[in-house]
């Protein structure tokens, strides 16, 4: 089962059939890490590096444990102790960790565009772990595989995408592959925090979130970028949460089985309240599991070990 192409740095670098593929293989993953023993030996012999010129929690820590479990070498480099810091490029950082002969490199880097710059430069395979604003497709791969896991699919499905679309990567990942396998997607932020060009991604756009989530099948609500805004953005956190976070009583809109989803992290009180956030139609901590076993299937696949 391979992808066909050598990289996965935007989400349409997969085909629909590919993403379903993923789906599959990640299925089988989550039978492996039910069991006993999570180690599941396919990359014996293979190796991994995880480059990660951003703060992760979710992402760093399971594409190191989906490596670790499949039996890769795995090499963490943080960005902040390593020659980054003497001020050596990304070009030279790529032409040296290409010398280290490692079959995929999984990067998150701040500046959009950045793994064009990388993949042109290694022989190995590399992932995108988030790219400034652009993208970010194994969280989109992950949001979809838990959406098809309760939906059983995605043609008619309303889902809405709130919150800070502007800084989004994973809003940009999530409107491309929700729409190519058939939901049909509103986005809704505060004018300030939605893209110019929003309307070219093809979804429906509002800056009511009412009308975004009325008889929403799915919720997706973004984090508040805090460390992406300029001052002025909104008026205040308060204001935000008053008309675009997602509460209990607004939540009744949607249908009754909605699924609320979120990234991560979450700004508790912000974009949601706890309650939301730990209540039953949160399918938060199901996401980061599925997060695990879309990239110990990427890996398995990209590294080579996939049949
Ligand atoms: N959702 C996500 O990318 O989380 P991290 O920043 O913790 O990896």
């Amino acid at each position: 089962m391979p992808i066909a192409k050598k990289d996965l740095i935007h989400l349409s670098d997969l085909t629909v059939d590919e993403i379903y593929q993923i789906f599959k293989k990640a299925q089988e993953m989550k039978e492996v890490l039910a069991g006993d023993d999570k180690k599941h030996p396919i990359l014996r012999g293979k190796s991994v590096i995880n480059l990660f010129y951003e703060n992760s929690t979710r992402t760093r820590s399971s594409f190191e444990f989906a490596g670790k479990y499949l039996g890769a070498d795995v090499v963490n480099i943080n960005t902040s102790s390593s020659s980054v810091m003497k001020g050596e490029s990304l070009k030279d950082t790529a032409l040296t960790l290409d010398r280290l002969n490692p079959d995929v490199i999984v990067m998150r880097h701040g500046a959009s565009g950045a793994h064009e710059i990388l993949a042109s430069h290694v022989k190995a395979r590399v992932i995108n772990a988030g790219d400034g604003q652009h993208q970010h497709p194994t969280q989109a791969l992950l949001d979809m595989l838990t959406i098809y896991e309760h939906k059983g699919g995605f043609e008619g499905l309303k889902i809405a995408i709130v919150g800070d679309i502007l800084h989004s990567r994973v809003a940009r990942s999530d409107v491309w592959g929700l729409q190519a396998l058939g939901a049909d997607v509103t986005l809704c932020a505060p004018p300030t925090l939605m893209p110019s060009r929003a309307d070219q991604l093809g979804a429906k756009i509002t800056y009511d979130m009412d009308e975004a989530i009325k008889d929403a099948d799915v919720i997706i609500m973004l984090r508040i970028q805090l460390e992406r805004q300029k001052s002025g953005m909104f008026p205040s956190i308060r204001e935000y949460a008053t008309f675009y976070g997602l509460n209990a009583e607004r939540l009744k809109l949607a249908k009754p089985d909605c699924l609320v989803m979120h990234p991560g992290p979450i700004n508790r009180g912000v974009e949601i309240t706890p309650e939301v956030a730990d209540g039953v139609q949160a399918v938060i901590e199901e996401q980061v599991h599925n997060g695990l076993a879309i990239r110990m299937a990427l890996l398995a696949i990209m590294g080579g070990a996939a049949e």
